[in-house]
């Protein structure tokens, strides 16, 4: 029996037989407004599980290291252990979603540069938006680690528009999250999938990810087996 560590809203984390391991087993359910829309999807775990996989797989060629070590199974993977910092780190290339009906701009309206949010990740308080000294103070993070968390969110947005520009997909926004190991390095954590990320078809312009679900405009299953199909095929991947 494997050892329940933890469980989310998306995944559940086990222990492995090494210390410095764990197996993480991506869900079927789908959650948005912090849990308060929430249903299941047959073959959405798997299909988060591969694309995380294959964009962690490519952000570290590209230099920038994670916490994935390797595919498992359809669902489940193995990763170096972190202590999540809890804070969601979100970059945003075009304005959407919270931050349009924070600030009342326009959606879709490009940000140059892009803009980093930080959130404070506490469901009780639904992870409120937080500056630089509410991080230092909450999230127990230095000067100098926030800094190259910011820094190292700038990188990974540079792969990713290239990942998702091979897919003829725009990167609208995303949310990292960065875990700590035993020995002090920051590791990009948790996931980079449809759930947390906003895209959009560049010929269309439909969305291609959990707006589907949270604005109830769409299947899920198939927009998310789309956007595999798109990383699979990219010349980025090859
Ligand atoms: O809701 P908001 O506009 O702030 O979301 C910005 C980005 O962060 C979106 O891509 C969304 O999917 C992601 N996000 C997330 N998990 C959260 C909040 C936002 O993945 N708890």
């Amino acid at each position: 029996m494997k050892e329940l560590l933890y469980e989310g809203k998306a995944k559940k984390v086990f222990c492995t037989d090494k210390p410095e391991e764990l197996l993480l087993e991506y869900k079927d359910d789908a959650t948005a407004f912090n849990g308060k829309k929430k249903e299941a999807f047959r073959g959405k775990g798997e299909l988060n599980n591969k694309i995380s996989s294959k964009i962690f797989t490519l952000l570290e060629a590209k230099g920038t290291p994670t916490h994935f070590l390797k595919e498992l199974s359809d669902t489940e993977q193995l990763v170096t252990r972190t202590s999540i910092i809890p804070l969601e780190v979100v970059v945003r290339n075009k304005a959407a979603g919270s931050l349009v009906r924070r600030l009342g701009i326009e959606d879709g309206m490009s940000l140059h540069p892009p803009l980093i949010e930080l959130f404070y990740k506490n469901d009780d308080l639904d992870d409120p938006l937080i500056n630089d000294r509410h991080a230092l103070l909450l999230a127990e993070v230095t000067h100098k680690e926030l800094m190259t968390i910011k820094e190292k969110a700038l990188k990974v947005n540079d792969v990713l528009l290239e990942i998702f520009e091979d897919c003829d997909l725009s990167l609208v926004d995303f949310k990292l999250e960065f875990g700590r190991t035993e020995g002090g390095d920051l590791l990009l954590s948790d996931e980079v999938s449809p759930d947390t990320c906003r895209l959009r078809d560049k010929q269309t312009g439909a969305k291609m990810d959990k707006d589907v679900f949270r604005e109830g405009t769409g299947e899920l299953v198939p927009v998310y087996e789309n956007i595999l199909q798109r990383l699979e095929g990219a010349t980025c991947a090859k």
